[in-house]
């Protein structure tokens, strides 16, 4: 297979992957109502319902570390994708809610797996000079699938059409399936198990013009060290800084908002003043959902020559500045009688700008350069652990923030909400601004010296 093609393989791979994971965040704001109606369920069971697909995420994504150093990325992938297809079937077809929840964890497990494998997969499948953009591919096929999400959503919006939106997510997870079947397992995984010629065989796909140079350099990061490090090496000071940085950018993508606007940005833009739901979701659609698409594409197109962090301290300062006006906005709005006409209020209107920034302010930075970074950072003995466990904090504050946000607006109020999310960002800049080294243009072999070359990891590595 020529190279383009062979790359073009690895792309929809990615692409899908993130897909799946999209899809999947965003179908449920529009299938609770169906759902509620054909099960009649209690309060608590809907946020189960809603909620338990992250948590199923999180256990996927600790279990995907280990299990893509032991069978390999792909068929990591692979058991992913069998698992989320089969979860969405049971999903579709549940007679109860016990076992929709059930389907819920089993897409869940899925998406988890699959959120570590695919763009482990990925990062080391893509030439070093391409990986941002390669990895940011995944973030654009997330923000694809929520879009998607929202619009099969509000064309399904009646009776038990549930169950087909629910049961739709089959379909990417059967193109993953198609699409990883003929891919080969990445050269670092293969070098790993000892498996020289098979890693020779894969490299020469990527890198047919200088296969000889990337082999020995392969190799040379590799050493003696075949097998994968324990846990607790994973935890050593010698990987302190790449673990800190990896769980460090996972959480702070999460307790800056991200999906407590995703999840309820209906109920946002019904607060900020938009009567009709015919209003609220096509905000949510075009406004959120699309704008956070179209955003993606400059990560894509920019990752790779800007550099990781310009555009992580580019998007926090959107970040910070648009959550504060909107939690101005609600304070505004929270003061005045509510609208009249039907239409929203000039306040409205602004928080609707605000959260477009937003959105756009994450799409371009924190979205895809937080997987991109997490998936380049790890030295190859503690790569699949290591990826593990940023994503896995990754999905744990995601479930925190999606399961508390509406309880945390009602206690402090929308505009206190929305200021801590503002300063969260703010923490976030200085962090990223002091901690986060530029990994732009390097190698994931430079990337591995770099951390034993400073010397906290060297004292650590050859204690006296
Ligand atoms: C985050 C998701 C979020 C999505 C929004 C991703 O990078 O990990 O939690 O829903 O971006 O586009």
């Amino acid at each position: 297979m020529p190279v383009t093609k062979w790359l073009l393989l690895v792309g929809a791979v990615i692409l899908t992957a993130g897909l799946l994971f999209g899809y999947d965040q965003g179908v449920i704001s529009g299938a609770l109502v169906g759902i509620e109606k054909s099960f009649s369920v209690s309060t608590f069971m809907v946020e189960i319902i809603t909620s338990w697909v992250t948590l199923g995420a999180l256990v996927g994504a600790l279990v995907a570390g280990v299990l893509s150093d032991k069978i390999g990325r792909k068929s990591a992938v692979l058991l992913a994708a069998v698992l989320f297809a089969f979860g969405a079937l049971v999903e579709a077809l549940a007679p109860g809610a016990w076992v929709l929840v059930a389907g819920r964890l089993i897409v869940g497990f899925g998406v988890g797996v699959a959120s570590v494998a695919a763009p482990l997969y990925a990062s080391e499948m893509a030439p070093t000079r391409v990986r941002g953009r390669f990895v940011s591919g995944y973030q654009f096929g997330i923000t694809f699938g929520i879009f998607l999400a929202y619009l099969i959503d509000e064309l399904l919006s009646s009776g038990e059409r549930w169950r087909l939106m629910l049961g739709i997510s089959a379909v990417p997870a059967v193109l993953l399936v198609a699409f990883i079947l003929p891919s080969s397992d990445t050269p670092r995984w293969f070098l790993t198990k000892g498996r020289r010629a098979d890693a020779r065989a894969a490299l020469a796909r990527i890198r047919p013009d200088d296969t000889d140079a990337a082999m020995e350099e392969l190799e040379a990061s590799v050493d003696d060290e075949a097998e994968q490090a324990s846990w607790a090496v994973v935890f050593s000071r010698t990987w302190r800084r790449p673990l800190t940085i990896g769980i460090g950018l996972a959480v702070f993508q999460q307790v800056t908002g991200i999906n407590a606007i995703i999840y309820y940005a209906n109920k946002i833009f019904a607060a900020a003043g938009f009567i009709t739901p015919q209003g609220q979701t096509a905000a949510t659609t075009w406004a959120i959902g699309a704008v956070n698409v179209l955003a993606t594409l400059i990560a894509v197109a920019f990752v790779d020559k800007l550099g990781r962090k310009p555009l992580l301290r580019a998007g926090l300062v959107g970040m910070a500045l648009s959550l504060t006006v909107v939690a101005i906005c609600f304070w505004f709005i929270n003061k005045s009688s509510p609208s009249t006409t039907g239409g929203p209020t000039d306040a409205g209107l602004i928080t609707l700008v605000a959260l477009v920034v937003y959105i756009a302010s994450f799409a371009f930075s924190l979205g895809p350069v937080v997987w991109t970074v997490i998936n380049e950072i790890f030295p190859r003995s503690i790569r699949g652990r290591g990826v593990s466990i940023a994503t896995a904090a990754n999905w744990g504050s995601a479930w925190l923030v999606s399961q508390f946000f509406l309880s945390l607006v009602s206690t402090i109020g929308e505009s206190g909400t929305f200021l801590l999310f503002a300063a969260l960002s703010v923490v976030a800049f200085i962090w990223v601004s002091k901690a986060l080294p530029e990994t732009r243009g390097r190698s994931l072999e430079d990337i591995e010296q770099m951390w034993l070359d400073e010397p906290g990891a060297l004292k650590a590595q050859h204690p006296h």
